[in-house]
């Protein structure tokens, strides 16, 4: 049964609020991007295995935790992805990062891709799937099916902004795969964009528009 964690920290609803916007520029809406994706990776890595290990503080031997070397692998949909990468990378800098390129067809809107360059050893890591909008659902679904036909096992999916569609499209077709989202909007328009949203995240991020 899918987990969904909305996490409306003060942070991160503050920044949200900046990119959703009009009128915030690329910069500053990468860098909202950004932060928003640390604070996201804080919560999102908070079940991490842990193990013990003995250290020497200036007054005796005593013993502290450290993370159990679980390998994370990040990935990103290209584009709007991309812009979540350096604000993870900021607290799992060994994290290995892959990317799938998918864009919805504007008419079908369902999901193509035309990219797809993983770490050889994607199998074996726990995977963090970044794209700051689940609208249909129908691109995040697709990445995962894709993960788990390279052998992925534990899957987690980091959005910004969801839709209701989307998390449902997600719980349907990946129930294992706990969502992680900062805000669940109202709904989609007719050309499924998420209501209110943010527009178009990529759009956004690279001024394309
Ligand atoms: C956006 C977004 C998601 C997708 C979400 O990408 O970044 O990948 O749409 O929509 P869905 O849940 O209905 O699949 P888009 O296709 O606009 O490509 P881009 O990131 O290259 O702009
Ligand atoms: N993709 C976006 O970038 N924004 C939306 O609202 C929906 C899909």
């Amino acid at each position: 049964m899918t987990t969904v964690h909305v996490m409306d920290h003060p942070l991160i609803q503050h920044k949200l609020t900046i990119i959703r916007n009009k009128d915030t520029g690329p910069k500053e809406f990468r860098e909202m991007v950004q932060e928003i994706s640390t604070l996201l990776a804080y919560e999102v890595t908070r079940d991490l295995e842990m193990e013990e290990l003995e250290v020497e503080t200036p007054l005796m031997t005593t013993t502290g935790k450290v993370i159990a070397g679980k390998k994370i692998g990040l990935v990103p949909i290209l584009r709007a992805g991309l812009g979540m990468v350096e604000g993870m990378l900021s607290l799992i800098p060994a994290a290995k990062v892959g990317h799938i390129g998918l864009y919805r067809d504007p008419e079908t809107l369902e999901p193509v891709e035309y990219y797809c360059k993983l770490p050889e050893d994607i199998g074996h890591r726990d995977i963090l799937v970044l794209d700051p909008m689940l609208a249909t659902g129908g691109s995040a679904a697709a990445a995962i099916t894709f993960l788990k036909e390279r052998g992925c096992k534990n899957i987690k999916l980091v959005c910004i902004i969801s839709a209701p569609e989307g998390i449902r499209r997600v719980k349907q077709e990946h129930p294992d795969v706990p969502i992680f989202v900062a805000a669940v909007d109202d709904g989609l328009n007719d050309h499924a964009y998420i209501y209110p949203g943010l527009g178009d995240a990529g759009d956004r991020l690279f001024g394309t528009k």
